[in-house]
């Protein structure tokens, strides 16, 4: 009895523990990358706002040490469409590391830009940066925060004054006396939550602000009289978590650990007003919140603001709420007392409380994009409240701290990513099978193939595939080499161009390669797609050494099935690159062992296969051509 209770126990760890990479895509033509697989539920799919997710997947939120990294590029900022199909993909380019508050800007210019968080790594070896990325996906900001201020906190990287400026919070400390709490003879380390405001060209600290001076130790709700004293970073006790700028150049600040927003005066730091808190603030309220988070300007006139925040109601250790939600909170100052009031309200649709972090969004058309953290748990309401769109990551191991929606237009400047291989059984079975993908571009419609007869000749022509998802395969007639693949808009524009690619190709023998003449070599693709119109010629591509009259019904079975094959991808596309794959391997043993069935069984006894690894493609080629 107890060992089987035990036996349940541990089975009940090791699914626990045990994980596949079932919760990740990942792509033939790049290989490092797993990304984040999200489920969806579309529950009005004609209200959701236009744009892409912008969200940054992390598995744990300190810095990871070296042990993450052979976990491969999962985590970091990532771009996904409103189908959950990835876009772009920039966990390469942070060197596998955390990053926050990935959003695209939209303010500055004409340009969309992109910022983000570069975590601090884990050994101090720097302190991480607020990034600003064009949509070409180039580092064109990379801003340090000032050296006494600590690390850059992940918290908030704000682009404010069309560029020029950012606001970030910050985390320092302080050691103080605790005559605020009657215990005059002891000391304590204490996080003091300020904010600063850089510019962006210069990284010079244009403006700072520390809670200290303004927000006494009594506001706090996390540490009492009888808290102990502790050593560096010592007392969170403010916790600041966002902080926005209005046009009179006043700050709009959270902090989690007061339960409390506040404005602080730009002009002498002085807090102008306490909205919520332990002495429930300044006015005249219709609502609480707790543990808030994202607290922002919607729109700042004289004495009237209009905010969003996420109030997530709880916290690791209480709850004050039952349910989290997304706020549209209207303050008025001119009156006495001073009035908020709820305009808006936008409860978790799961009707769960939010645990860690998140944030909410109002999009141009005034819906709601909330992101509750925990899973990745995003939701996008209409502006009255109907519930359209909700998803999370198929693994529950991930969160996301906060996620935005943006339209947005990805240019990449590097080349599209490609892989071409052939395959087949004998000459009159030859597919090209090419992977393309460009990541980061979204305006490609259709892709364009390419081959030449050698890497100084002209490119041929031979077909196109629509663009459905992040990888897009395209199967050709024939061995096909030097491949190029070309990006074109929906208005017909090509948008760039993939390098030469060479077609990789498998153990002939392994196969069970059965045509006659040796091993195949590249074939001329100016003969076999003589028209330039993507369109192989058939009698071409018959002149195979081995065609003989009587297996003529079998080719033209093969040729069927390569048909078959081509449109069947068309339709599992959009399943996931891995998937895919796996289908067309089947589909391929599938057409072979039909072929050979027709053609009756040829016999290919095992033989000794000469080892090949080591050598480069290309040397491996001409040693192969030598073999014949
Ligand atoms: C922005 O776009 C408008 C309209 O297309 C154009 O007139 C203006 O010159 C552009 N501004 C910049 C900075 O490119
Ligand atoms: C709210 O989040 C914080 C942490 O991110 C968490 O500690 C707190 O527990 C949660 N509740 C809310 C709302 O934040
Ligand atoms: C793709 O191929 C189809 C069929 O051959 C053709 O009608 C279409 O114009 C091609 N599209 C592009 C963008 O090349």
């Amino acid at each position: 009895m107890i060992w089987s209770s035990l036996l349940l126990l541990l089975a009940h760890y090791a699914v626990a523990w045990q994980h596949t990479d079932d919760d990740f895509m990942s792509f033939r033509t790049l290989p490092d990358v797993k990304a984040v697989k999200f489920d969806i539920e579309h529950l009005d799919r004609d209200r959701t706002s236009p744009g892409y997710w912008f969200v940054s997947p992390y598995l744990r939120i300190a810095p990871d040490g070296p042990t993450g990294v052979f976990e491969g590029f999962q985590i970091g900022p990532h771009i996904y469409d409103q189908e959950g199909r990835l876009v772009w993909t920039g966990s390469p380019m942070f060197d596998n590391r955390n990053v926050f508050d990935f959003k695209a800007i939209n303010s500055i210019g004409n340009e969309t830009y992109i910022s983000l968080i570069q975590q601090y790594t884990f050994d101090g070896s720097h302190k991480g940066y607020g990034l600003v990325l064009d949509s070409s996906f180039q580092t064109v900001r990379k801003v340090p925060l000032r050296e006494d201020l600590g690390s850059f906190d992940i918290h908030e990287f704000n682009v404010l004054d069309n560029g020029r400026t950012a606001v970030v919070t910050v985390y320092l400390t302080e050691d103080i006396d605790l005559t605020a709490f009657n215990r005059p003879t002891e000391r304590t380390s204490l996080e003091i939550g300020g904010f600063a405001e850089l510019d962006l060209v210069t990284a010079e600290v244009l403006h700072e602000w520390k809670s200290y001076d303004q927000v006494p130790l009594a506001e706090t709700v996390h540490y009492s009289k009888w808290s102990k004293v502790e050593g560096p970073p010592g007392w969170d006790y403010v916790h600041i978590n966002s902080v926005d700028k209005n046009a009179a150049g006043d700050y709009l600040l959270s902090m989690r650990f007061t339960n409390t927003i506040y404005l602080v005066s730009g002009a002498d730091g002085r807090i102008l007003w306490r909205l919520g808190g332990q002495r429930n603030g300044d006015f005249d309220q219709d609502f609480s919140f707790s543990k808030q988070h994202d607290a922002k300007f919607l729109s700042s006139e004289g004495t009237h603001h209009v905010i969003s925040l996420l109030n997530n109601a709880s916290d690791e250790e209480f709850s004050e709420e039952d349910i989290s939600s997304a706020l549209i909170i209207e303050i008025e100052t001119g009156t006495t007392p001073m009035t908020a009031r709820v305009l808006r309200r936008y409860n978790r649709p799961d009707g769960d409380l939010t645990r860690l972090r998140g944030n909410a969004q109002v999009l141009p058309d005034k819906n709601m994009f909330v992101c509750w953290s925990q899973g990745g748990y995003i939701s996008e309401f209409t502006e009255d409240g109907e519930l359209v769109m909700s998803a999370r990551f198929t693994s529950p191991r991930f969160s996301n701290y906060r996620a935005y929606k943006f339209e947005f237009t990805g240019r990449p400047t590097i080349p599209p990513d490609m892989v071409a291989a052939v395959h087949a059984t004998d000459d009159t079975n030859l597919v090209t099978t090419i992977w393309v993908s460009w990541n980061g571009a979204t305006e490609v419609d259709v892709w364009r193939f390419y081959a030449r007869r050698s890497q100084f000749d002209e490119p041929v022509y031979v077909g196109n595939a629509t663009k459905h998802d992040f990888e897009t395969i395209f199967i050709a007639r024939g061995y096909l080499d030097w491949i190029t693949a070309e990006a074109v808009d929906r208005e017909g524009n090509v948008l760039g161009s993939s390098n030469i690619h060479r077609t990789d190709f498998p153990n002939w023998h392994f196969v069970g390669w059965m045509g006659f003449g040796g091993i195949p070599k590249p074939q001329d693709p100016g003969r076999m797609y003589p028209n330039g119109d993507g369109i192989p010629d058939e009698k071409v591509i018959d002149l195979s050494p081995t065609a003989s009259s009587d297996d003529g019904t079998a080719r033209a079975q093969v040729i069927k099935a390569t048909q078959l094959l081509s449109k069947t991808q068309e339709t599992v596309r959009s399943i996931g690159g891995v998937f895919t794959l796996i289908l067309l391997l089947a589909m391929m043993s599938g057409i072979m062992a039909g072929y050979m069935l027709i053609r009756g069984w040829r016999v290919c006894s095992y033989q000794q296969v000469r080892l090949e690894e080591g050598l480069p493609d290309e040397e491996t080629r001409l040693w192969r051509s030598h073999d014949d």
